[in-house]
């Protein structure tokens, strides 16, 4: 079993990200000490019928190996589910299975059982232990660490939810065998955006990485979770709650969530596909602006190119005027037009007051580069 622990460093809530190869099956052996420290009697697993059907098995053995008393609560895969509604039936199940503040919830999925049981675990009796257990590459290198839980409002997006850091992360690269294309393909671009924040994390120029990862070898996937991870774990150890250096994990998501949005989450894009154009995008206003340096752009395209992720908006491509109301209302916009630019890759900056004419300009040369 290889793994590779990462410390989320915030005084007495820390904790680690481990992350490795089969580690679902060891799993009484990697929560040892968290486990020996705490007096869990009972755990709830959070999954949906996806992610449950292919990996409650160890997990539940896991846990019935530390002696605990453990019960499975299912929700319905996808982004449909993250409502306050199924939230509210998950803390009715924590209820009914007799979940007490000395126990512990235990999200095992993508980013919407994260969110899901994330929010659960911190309203129900005020708040109990919670443990990540990710099985998307999103939720790998994302979600499932920083403590952020959501549910979504019909006027929008994640707009009810709160901050609960977990008590231990577990990733377990083996997990995203199974994934669909599309899914990875969403992880993926996620992984692009640590990769342009932060390139000396990892091996080689940011297409060629990319373009490796195509192939899912466990070796390369544990080595990539590891350094995302430990990108997002220095970040939030610095700005838990968002008020700086955290706002930079939102490049591409400017114009992404906007894309998003305009299609009303049809599925049309996926999330990691609107980032991936976001990025495209975040990076032609980057030149535009004069910050970026020139070539920045065309070295985007190349590279998210490479792993099969999209440059440019689906068509017909919402007009401009859509996608700006959207950008503004964006939540971490603070009602001005702001965006994460790049001087160059590994240089992030956080712009405000930006120009809507050159954002206009720039959307179009973004549709010129379609091919
Ligand atoms: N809290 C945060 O900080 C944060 C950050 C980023 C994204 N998010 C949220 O995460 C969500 C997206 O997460 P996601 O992309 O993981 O989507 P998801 O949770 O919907 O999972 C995608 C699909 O993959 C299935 N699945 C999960 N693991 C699998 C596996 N190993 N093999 C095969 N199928 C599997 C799921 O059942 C689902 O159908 C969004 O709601 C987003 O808002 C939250
Ligand atoms: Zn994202």
């Amino acid at each position: 079993m290889s793994i590779e622990k990462i410390k989320v460093d915030l005084g007495e809530r820390s904790y680690d990200v481990s992350v490795g190869v089969r580690l679902l099956e060891a799993l009484d052996e990697i929560l040892g000490d968290v486990f020996y420290s705490r007096e869990w009697r009972r755990a709830a697993i959070v999954t949906d019928a996806n992610a449950g059907e292919l990996f409650s098995a160890p997990v539940e053995k896991g846990l019935a190996d530390l002696g605990l008393d453990t019960s499975v609560i299912s929700i319905i895969p996808g982004e449909i589910s993250k409502n306050i509604a199924i939230a509210l039936s998950v803390v009715d199940s924590l209820a009914e299975a007799g979940i007490t503040r000395a126990d512990v919830v235990v999200a095992l999925g993508g980013g919407v059982v994260g969110d899901i049981a994330g929010f659960a675990a911190s309203i129900y009796k005020r708040g109990v232990d919670l443990i990540q257990l990710p099985t998307t590459l999103m939720s790998q290198v994302d979600s499932s660490i920083g403590g952020k839980t959501a549910v979504n409002l019909e006027s929008g997006k994640n707009l009810l939810g709160t901050f609960h850091q977990p008590v231990a992360v577990i990733a377990d690269v083996s997990t995203l065998i199974s994934l669909s294309e599309a899914e990875y393909a969403s992880g993926l671009a996620e992984v692009a955006k640590y990769m342009f924040l932060c390139p000396e994390a990892f091996p080689g120029q940011v297409g060629g990485a990319l373009e490796t990862l195509i192939g899912r070898d466990t070796g390369d996937l544990l080595a990539t979770v590891a350094s995302c991870a430990s990108i997002k774990a220095h970040v939030v150890s610095v700005d838990e709650r968002d008020a700086g250096l955290r706002a930079t994990l939102n490049y591409g998501h400017t114009l992404g969530h906007a894309l998003e949005a305009s299609t009303e989450y049809e599925g049309l894009y996926t999330h990691g596909g609107a980032v991936s154009v976001g990025m495209a995008y975040a990076a032609l206003v980057s030149e535009a602006t004069g910050l970026g340096e020139p070539g920045l752009a065309a070295r985007h395209r190349a590279a998210l190119g490479s792993a099969g992720l999209p440059v440019s908006p689906l068509t017909p491509a919402p007009p401009f005027e859509t996608l700006l109301a959207f950008m503004a209302m964006d939540k971490k916009s603070k009602g001005d037009l702001t965006m994460v630019l790049l001087e160059v890759e590994g240089r992030p900056v956080v712009r405000t007051g930006l120009d809507p004419e050159l954002l206009a300009m720039s959307y179009t040369r973004l549709l010129e580069e379609r091919s």
